[in-house]
């Protein structure tokens, strides 16, 4: 996917990324794994961000809406003591995970879940110290309205691609994909219900395809 960019990105990307630390192979090969097959993973910088993110919070308890192949959860999984529920609705990426947070070391602090992310996070109990939310786009507004009472305050809500690739603000040609057109509107009334909501302090970080970063702070 390409994502609308400054011209001075495309160096810009490289240079960020250049700057990272070095990252287990396992992680490697998973961002291989992504670029090779077009899968949306959040990919170095983002998977960086979160992580600080987590960690600054001290992040125990993490909830995954739409965990792919186990990538974004493999950056969670870098706190040590971090357990982290996967969701994903497509059965074939949870055993990629499975190989591959294994030989990260990491597969026993995750619990990886088959189906619909709403419905697990519905019947979880307790409070999370951050829910990320990477599943279809045309249901983060309902998702954003259940996490939001699934996270302890002082946690976070973490949801990826809040820019879209530009057309969170610019108008969608009548010829883009089916997909942008089913999708586009539930970024749209995200980016709204969260600056709308006073009981959470929205951020927008726009690396890639923007991270919208929401502290709880009230209940
Ligand atoms: C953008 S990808 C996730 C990428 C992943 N977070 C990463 O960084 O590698 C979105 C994934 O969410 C899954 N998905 C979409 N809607 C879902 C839902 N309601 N519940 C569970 N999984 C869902 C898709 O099958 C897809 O694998």
């Amino acid at each position: 996917m390409d994502f609308a960019r400054p011209e001075f990105a495309k160096s810009m990307y490289p240079y960020l990324e250049g700057l990272l630390p070095s990252r287990h192979e396992a992680i490697l090969e998973m961002e291989r794994h992504a670029k090779e097959n077009r899968f949306p993973a959040i990919g170095p910088l983002v998977g960086n961000f979160v992580l600080q993110q987590a960690r600054m919070i001290g992040a125990k308890r993490i909830f995954e809406m739409g965990s792919g192949f186990g990538y974004s959860a493999a950056w969670f999984t870098q706190i040590p003591d971090a357990h982290v529920i996967c969701t994903d609705g497509t059965p074939d990426n949870r055993d990629l995970a499975e190989d591959y947070l294994t030989r990260l070391g990491v597969w026993d602090r995750v619990d990886f879940k088959v189906g619909r992310a709403q419905d697990y996070l519905k019947a979880e109990l307790g409070l999370f110290d951050i829910i990320f939310c990477d599943i279809d786009k045309e249901q983060y507004p309902d998702a954003f309205k259940l996490a939001l009472t699934k996270v302890r305050v002082g946690g976070l809500l973490i949801f990826d691609n809040v820019c879209w690739s530009g057309y969170a603000w610019e108008d969608l040609p009548a010829n883009a994909e089916p997909y942008m057109h089913k999708m586009t509107p539930g970024v749209k009334e995200l980016n709204r219900l969260c600056a709308a909501i006073d009981k959470i302090q929205h951020a927008i970080n726009p690396t890639r395809d923007g991270v919208a970063v929401m502290l709880k702070i009230a209940e």
